[in-house]
């Protein structure tokens, strides 16, 4: 059995590139077709052997937790009806795992919703899903399943990274480091978001990690890095100087569902396949 049986879920973000559809809805649970962000994510914690999510929220994202429970007056009104098949894969999602959630107070960054979600996780590696990183996990080999063969075998930080073109990386957390294969790299570097003429590189991180607990620490003593947050990029930089960080270079698609565009090309994709 594998030993990441948590994943983490910030997602207490405003969502503010997608206003006005995020002023009451989460950003999380935009539609792709008929499905939630979100639940994609589940989806592809829980092929990668996850039963516990563990989902930092934030006010006004209430939705997120009626969606993972029983509706027993939809379910009752569809029961019978041609319509019943439609809750067949949340119905199943709800009754086999554990949602456990936390409130982040205050937005401080992607490293501060980590620590926040401790509390839910606990003394134990675990992994990071930025649900609004879209991974195809539709041939059973989704990005986090991969991640975790690698940490098996590492076990130490993995976060999943990809090529981008030069002028993009400071959208990104940037690794650099030796390849120890053709798509396992050891990271002795990490910037968050350079600008392309400090970049170490054009590997970028998309929103897949796998930590062991001992970046809570870390995180603990993280002083305020880009844009003024606390930035998981650099709390991982310190682990990587010590050569327990692993950049890996996943295959398959992944969607900045964080933009429009990249929100229309999921949208597409998931449409023809
Ligand atoms: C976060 C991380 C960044 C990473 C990105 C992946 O940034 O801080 O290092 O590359 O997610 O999506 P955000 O997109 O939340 O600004």
């Amino acid at each position: 059995m594998s030993q990441i049986r948590k994943c983490l879920f910030p997602a207490a973000g405003y969502g503010t590139r997608f206003l006005p559809a995020t002023k009451a809805i989460p950003k999380e649970m935009l539609p792709v077709l008929t499905k939630p962000l979100l639940q994609y994510g589940v989806e592809e914690a829980i092929a990668s052997g996850c039963e516990t999510m563990a989902i930092v929220t934030g006010r006004g994202k209430r939705a997120i937790e009626d969606h993972f429970d029983r509706s027993y007056e939809l379910e009752n009104q569809i029961a019978g009806s041609s319509k019943e098949i439609l809750m067949d894969e949340i119905k199943d999602i709800v009754n086999n795992c554990t949602f456990s959630y936390t409130r982040q107070r205050d937005m401080k960054g992607l490293g501060h919703a980590i620590l926040t979600g401790k509390i839910l996780i606990g003394d134990e590696p675990f992994a990071v899903i930025l649900a609004d990183d879209l991974c195809d996990n539709s041939d059973n080999d989704g990005v986090l399943s991969q991640m975790v063969k690698v940490y098996d075998e590492y076990q130490c930080c993995i976060v999943a990274v990809e090529e981008i073109d030069k002028k993009d990386t400071n959208k990104y957390g940037i690794v650099a480091g030796d390849m120890i294969s053709n798509n396992i790299m050891r990271v002795d570097d990490m910037v968050e978001k350079p600008e392309p003429k400090d970049a170490p590189s054009n590997l970028a991180i998309i929103g897949r990690y796998i930590l062991t607990p001992d970046i809570f620490g870390i995180l603990k003593e993280t002083k305020p890095g880009k844009g003024g947050e606390i930035q998981i990029t650099d709390a991982l930089l310190e682990l990587a100087k010590q050569g327990k960080v692993i950049a890996y270079k996943f295959k398959g698609k992944r969607f900045d569902c964080g933009s429009v565009d990249g929100f229309v090309e999921a949208t597409n994709y998931f449409y023809d396949i």
